[in-house]
């Protein structure tokens, strides 16, 4: 796995404090509301579980899973619900939880949709965004950290479903996607 790795972007120590960050700012301001954290399968995982853990208020558990991308390293821009929350939406103060926004094309399409199913409010915590590929604005509540134009994996993000359990985020070699 590492040897596809170009280059370590952000290190696990890093990635650590800026979700610590992240959580206190969102316990502060949630406080008094139960958050139901909705994360979006598979990739926002590992970020999912240690937001959940760094915000010290009531949290409900809750995931759904889309389709934009297939295997190739390029979103094809059609969404699709694979697996849909089991928890009712109405009322609820939904925390959608996100590896990468990317194109912006799945968030764009997600968020309406759960307002329209009457939450209370629906915010959006990223991980990680890549403004310079954004086709579709979206409203970052909670970002991470913003990144340059390239394709990473780890701690989460996968190509052609490998390389989520590096601890790390890296820069993938281009020879890898591109062959
Ligand atoms: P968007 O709809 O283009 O914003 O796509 C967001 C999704 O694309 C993310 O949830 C990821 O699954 C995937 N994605 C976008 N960029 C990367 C990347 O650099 N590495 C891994 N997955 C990515
Ligand atoms: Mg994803």
């Amino acid at each position: 796995m590492h040897q596809d790795v170009d280059h370590i972007l952000l290190t696990e120590e890093a990635i650590a404090a800026r979700v610590q960050e992240l959580g206190a700012q969102i316990t502060h301001d949630y406080a008094g509301k139960t958050i139901l954290m909705c994360g979006i399968l598979k990739g926002a995982v590992t970020f999912y579980t240690d937001l959940a853990r760094a915000i010290d208020g009531p949290v409900q558990f809750d995931f759904m899973s889309c389709s934009s991308y297939g295997t190739s390293a390029s979103s094809s821009g059609n969404v699709t619900i694979r697996k849909d929350m089991d928890s009712d939406p109405e009322g609820a103060d939904i925390l959608i939880v996100e590896d990468i926004i990317d194109t912006g094309v799945t968030l764009s399409c997600l968020m309406p949709l759960l307002k329209e199913r009457g939450a209370r409010s629906v915010r959006l915590a990223t991980l990680l965004s890549k403004p310079a590929r954004r086709r579709v604005d979206v409203p970052v509540d909670y970002n991470g950290f913003e990144i340059p134009d390239a394709f990473v994996v780890g701690y989460g993000l996968d190509f052609a479903g490998r390389y989520r359990n590096l601890p790390y985020i890296g820069v993938l070699k281009k020879e890898v996607y591109s062959k």
